[in-house]
């Protein structure tokens, strides 16, 4: 099926693996070096109509449209930004987590890519991990892809986390019956009040707030559940708070102690003294908003 190795960057953007180790396990076509200037995009493009990469800035969505983009799905946290992307571009969102990716969530991809063939762009935070992931699963359940080619692009967009490879891993082709039947993607998928998410935060940093022992069931998903922590800050930043100016300071501090703690424990690392920090950034924001 030689038409998912279809080179990954274009117009001076770069592509996902070449952002990583350097070396491109599988040398389709030599990707001319970027100028200078070009925006340093890291996408992949798995099927001519689907790429797939991180959250695009501004500048990244012009690139991304003139590449013919009509439709993107945010498997993100948070959904596209719609007063970027315009009003003739499709917006949906599907927010994934770390750990899997259910048979459900394939089917509504699936379901969404095979109702209109336009270009899609599935992005994810980072887009290495989920945003992959979710194209994959799906270009399997439509039988567009099979197994080998999937665990080529998996390992060449780096997708890290066990949970998500399996999924991709053990996704089949599905009758058209079956993938019609998913229930369509919403545009935005509601974000949860600040008191929700603050009590799945609680539960997710019972896991995090110190380092595991080896025997620890909590040690084998400490980067997922970074991951998640990072996810659930950068949501809670987007909901209502505090109207304070110095709320949404302290919230990014935190955002950015979240993300290095998740880089840290991608690297192998414990990173005692980030959950430290992050520990006393919960007790001085609601010391100073919630108490
Ligand atoms: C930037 C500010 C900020 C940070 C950082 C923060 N919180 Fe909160 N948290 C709040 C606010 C504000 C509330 C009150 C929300 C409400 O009741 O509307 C809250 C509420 C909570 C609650 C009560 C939820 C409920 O049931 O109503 C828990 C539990 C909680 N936070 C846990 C944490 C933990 C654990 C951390 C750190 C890992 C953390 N928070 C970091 C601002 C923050």
């Amino acid at each position: 099926m030689l038409r998912v190795l279809v080179v990954s960057g274009m117009l001076g953007l770069t592509a996902c693996d070449q952002s990583g180790s350097g070396s491109t396990p599988l040398p389709v076509q030599s990707v001319p070096r970027p100028p200078a200037t070009a925006t340093k995009m890291q996408y992949q493009q798995l099927t001519p109509d689907l790429l797939v990469g991180p959250r695009p800035s501004r500048e990244q969505i012009e690139e991304l449209v003139a590449l013919g983009i009509k439709k993107v799905i945010s498997v993100d946290a948070l959904p596209p930004e719609s007063n970027l992307w315009g009003d003739s571009i499709q917006i949906r969102h599907l927010p994934l987590g770390y750990r899997d990716l259910s048979k459900t969530h394939q089917l509504r991809l699936a379901r969404e890519l095979s109702i209109d063939p336009i270009r899609t762009y599935i992005h994810c935070h980072h887009g290495k991990h989920r945003g992959p992931a979710a194209g994959l699963a799906a270009l399997r359940n439509l039988g567009q892809l099979d197994q080998a080619e999937a665990k080529t692009w998996l390992d060449r967009c780096g997708v890290d986390y066990q949970g998500l490879r399996q999924a991709v891993h053990n996704a089949q082709p599905q009758s058209s019956e079956n993938i019609q039947a998913a229930m369509p993607l919403e545009e935005i998928v509601a974000t949860g009040s600040l008191s929700r998410l603050m009590a799945e935060i609680d539960q997710v940093w019972d896991r995090l707030k110190k380092v595991p022992s080896p025997g620890d069931p909590d040690a084998r998903t400490q980067k997922e559940d970074a991951a998640h922590l990072v996810d659930l800050f950068r949501m809670s930043a987007e909901s209502a708070g505090p109207v304070d100016p110095a709320y949404p300071k302290q919230m990014q501090e935190t955002i950015d102690l979240a993300t290095k703690l998740e880089s840290q424990l991608q690297d192998g690392q414990d990173a005692p003294q980030l959950r430290a920090a992050l520990r006393s950034s919960c007790r001085t924001c609601h010391r100073a908003f919630r108490d």
